[in-house]
């Protein structure tokens, strides 16, 4: 076990005290803080990563305490804009600590597409594709020998029928190549395989090579979720699986829903130098893929606990990407104690079913704008200049009067360093 994740109180600490915490639990030198430190990443390795760049822009870098994932305590880091997500987090995931979050993630098995436009006969061009199916994969295996030796490589290749001529672009095919990319998130391997197999399959087809791109519908590459949450309270367990319910039905409350739990996934994703538009982009097409849009998790009370579980397509690396150059993301790895891909994925998805658990109590009990102005409180009282201990007075003065004004916030703070 790399780390200790139940840091009782971390929230009240300052920022100095919670570093210092958070070296010790997972047993890191104090100089890897200088990876998260703002300006931690060189103008030259920014200019390197994309173009046209002018600047950088920094976002608050947090660690979510509580998370058991598997069995082991993991420390979550999380970047994320907005307030309540984190502290959310952290409290479901204190919930679920008895049992912790169980993970189950498939094979890391991506889609490469090659589209086929201009076939005359369709029907003969799928059926000689899918005869040349393993000659085709032998080649596909043949340009990636290294990822074969690591236990990864191509894995299927199946074609569907997509037009019949005629049409603007005559019978269109599309094969897709599957692809197991082990720990790196694929986009860059299964792009070059598609493009060096294009000719080859267009010409079988009998038709003309189209697009040659990956698919972010990555429903091959998915992770399972589950934990347990003993509560007491049956109002609360009964609004819970009744507020999950309501995303089931209502396609309009189910993309809620499901924002809830990207607040979750994305944190972690954005923390650790992940491409997080594609999980975006996969998750919300995978939730319609009944043809009806729906939530990614669900919530049932079983008498005595809520059972939560979320399923969803997370394409993720722990090589490659942003991670060749982000110190930051490399950081945030080692922190958590994450060396492998789907390790990543268990982390990511046990933070979303965190912060869906936290949205939907919150929902279902007293609102969620309580949690909301309390923090905005916080922000307030220190805007206004408090510190230390004055921020929690001020801010819980501010809330009980229901007037959270910066005026207001001045008034107090004035009042409570003349008489403490
Ligand atoms: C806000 O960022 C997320 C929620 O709207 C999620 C939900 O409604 O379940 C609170």
């Amino acid at each position: 076990m790399r780390s200790r994740s139940r840091l009782t109180g971390f929230y009240r600490l300052g920022i100095a005290e919670r570093r210092a915490r958070l070296l010790e639990a997972c047993g890191l030198p104090e100089s890897r803080l200088a990876a998260i430190d703002p300006g931690a990443l060189p103008l030259e390795v920014a200019d390197g990563m994309i173009e046209n760049v002018v600047g950088e822009y920094a976002l608050p870098f947090a660690v979510a305490v509580n998370f058991v994932v598997d069995g082991v305590d993991v420390l979550v880091p999380m970047v994320v804009e907005e307030p309540s997500i984190v502290a959310a987090a952290s409290n479901a995931a204190r919930f679920a600590r008895p049992g912790g979050f169980q993970t189950e993630a498939s094979a890391p098995v991506m889609i490469g597409q090659i589209q086929v436009v201009q076939v005359d006969d369709v029907e003969a061009g799928a059926a000689a594709l899918r005869a040349s199916a393993p000659s085709i994969l032998d080649d596909a295996r043949r340009l990636v020998p290294r990822l074969a030796d690591r236990g990864g490589g191509p894995v299927g290749f199946d074609v569907r029928i997509l037009a019949h001529p005629p049409g603007p672009d005559g019978g269109v095919l599309v094969a897709h190549l599957h692809v197991d990319c082990r720990d790196a998130m694929g986009a860059n391997l299964v792009n070059t395989l598609c493009e060096a197999l294009a000719e080859r399959v267009a010409s079988v087809a009998g038709g003309r090579p189209g697009l040659r791109i990956l698919s972010n519908l990555t429903d091959g590459r998915t992770i399972t979720v589950r934990c347990r949450i003993e509560e007491q309270d049956a109002e609360v367990r009964a609004a819970v699986a009744s507020a999950s319910r309501f995303a089931e039905l209502d396609p309009y409350r189910a993309t809620t829903h499901n924002k809830g739990i990207m607040n979750g996934v994305d944190a972690v994703l954005v923390a650790t130098g992940q491409d997080w538009r594609a999980v975006e982009a996969g998750a919300h097409a995978y939730a319609a893929h009944t043809g009806v849009y729906r939530p990614l998790a669900t919530w049932q009370d079983d008498g005595g606990a809520l059972v939560g579980e979320l399923v969803m397509p997370l394409a993720v690396g722990t090589v490659g990407g942003a991670l060749h150059s982000h110190p930051s993301a490399r950081f945030a790895l080692e922190m958590a104690g994450i060396d492998k891909a789907d390790k990543l994925a268990a982390v990511a998805a046990a933070a979303g079913l965190a912060t869906n658990l936290a949205a939907l109590r919150a929902l279902a009990t007293e609102g969620i704008q309580r949690g909301h102005m309390s923090l905005h409180a916080r922000g307030v009282a220190r805007a206004a200049g408090a510190t230390g201990e004055l921020v929690e007075l001020v801010a819980a003065e501010l809330s009980a009067c229901g007037d959270v004004k910066p005026d207001r916030a001045r008034e107090v703070l004035a009042r409570l360093k003349e008489s403490p």
